[in-house]
């Protein structure tokens, strides 16, 4: 492929980062896995990268990379967050990944998140309610993305009602740390937050080993499985985990899948008329605009992907916002339409790692998008141009004014 300037270099521009589905578009077209030279690959195709993430040569740990300690330095990631993220499961192949997985797993049950809709419905009103009263206008990310999946993964876990506005401050800070291209600042912010964090959660979860409650706090204190319990250290960096993975990425769900639906005001008016459409909707939103829009992997021996031979050692990006475009598996990827019906789109990922958390993320979109455009039937966009984070791993809006 024409490699002036590069996919890889053009992924990290800004340009690119408001819009990457042109790239998308011509890397699925011209090479789905793509050699950037320097020991990063791009992969691109449905098939391909639903097919890493089930391939035990694809590992999620960093140490297999073939120069990951010059690596970190070299990205300043050789820091306390780095080591954090280390001991996530996010992180971690078998057999580890497997026992931190079933003991968090344990404790995440279907019954506990399903138990929160009628609770979600009722923070969503809220929220709307002090939006209306304000009157006139509704910044979207501000007003309803962001707090609501805290408020909801907060009550979950058991963080008294008092503490949480302390905790949206560390997580954002501390997300930071999930994307790529991190700064010496990022790395400052994301560092004092996880010490916050650190210290909060121990407290908590010595509170609860002593007065047990019915939160996801007391359930992975006490989470055990053939004697094995997780170690203080596991457990604060998986609450760390499940308070991050599922903030940024459902709020995102939430700004992305607005802004599409304003932007197809036919298929707004479907999710608003048509109650039993909502499931497929979130389904199609999920797919159209990615919350997360790649995963990395690295390879542990040479494989054949693709036609395409990856060899030992390299960092593998699989585009998961890509592969949700591909025509070979969606047919006209580009036309957003919410009664698709198709739940095979690998925004929540594939494989071990399969997210975790994709039940309470439905959940929680099933219940505000509908939410949101029913009680508001004149909303519109204000901003001429809404803005994008620029972050390259999870892609959302800055801030969307709407009118309402
Ligand atoms: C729309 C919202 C969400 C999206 C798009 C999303 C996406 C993803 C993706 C793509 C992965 C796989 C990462 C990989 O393979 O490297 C993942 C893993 C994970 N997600 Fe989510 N997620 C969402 C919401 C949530 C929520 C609400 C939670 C929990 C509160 C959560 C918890 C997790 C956890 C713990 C993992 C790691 C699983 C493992 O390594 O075995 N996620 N998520």
């Amino acid at each position: 492929m024409d490699p002036a300037p590069g996919p890889a270099t053009l992924l990290f521009t800004p340009e690119v980062r408001a819009d990457p589905f042109p790239l998308y578009r011509r890397l699925l077209t011209e090479d789905p896995v793509h050699d950037t030279g320097f020991g990063l690959w791009l992969v691109s195709s449905y098939d391909a990268c639903r097919s890493a993430l089930r391939d035990p040569r694809f590992s999620a740990e960093f140490r297999t990379m073939s120069d990951y300690e010059e690596t970190m330095v070299a990205v300043g990631r050789d820091t306390p967050v780095q080591a954090l993220m280390e001991r996530l499961m996010l992180f971690r192949d078998p057999p580890d990944h497997t026992r931190l997985r079933s003991l968090v797993q344990r404790a995440f049950t279907p019954r506990m998140i399903e138990g929160m809709r009628a609770r979600t419905a009722e923070v969503c009103e809220g929220l709307l309610d002090a939006a209306e009263e304000r009157g006139g206008e509704l910044e979207l990310m501000a007003d309803l993305a962001w707090p609501l999946p805290v408020v909801v993964i907060a009550e979950l876990l058991g963080v008294p009602a008092m503490e949480r506005e302390r905790f949206r401050g560390w997580a954002s800070d501390l997300a930071l740390a999930f994307d790529l291209g991190m700064t010496p600042e990022r790395a400052t912010r994301a560092e004092a937050a996880q010490e916050e964090f650190i210290r909060f959660f121990l407290d908590l979860a010595e509170q609860r080993a002593k007065d047990p409650q019915g939160d996801l706090v007391t359930a992975l204190v006490q989470a055990e499985e053939e004697g094995d319990r997780l170690s203080p250290d596991e457990l604060v960096s998986n609450l760390i985990l499940l308070l991050i993975a599922g903030h940024e990425t459902t709020m995102n769900l939430i700004g992305n899948g607005t802004l599409a639906l304003l932007r197809h005001p036919e298929q707004l008016a479907r999710l608003r008329d048509e109650p039993d459409l909502t499931p497929s909707a979130v389904e199609e939103l999920l797919r159209y605009d990615s919350p997360v829009q790649l995963v990395i992997r690295f390879t542990r021996e040479a494989v054949e992907l693709g036609g395409r031979t990856i060899p030992k050692g390299a960092r593998v990006m699989l585009l998961l916002g890509a592969a949700n475009h591909d025509p070979a598996r969606f047919e006209h990827p580009d036309v957003l339409d919410l009664g698709r019906g198709d739940r095979g789109h690998l925004s929540f990922g594939g494989g071990p790692h399969f997210c975790l958390g994709n039940a309470l993320a439905r959940m929680e979109g099933e219940v505000v998008l509908p939410a949101l455009v029913r009680r508001f039937p004149d909303l519109r966009i204000l901003d001429d141009e809404p803005r994008h984070r620029g972050t390259m791993t999870l892609r959302g809006l800055e801030a969307l004014r709407l009118g309402i």
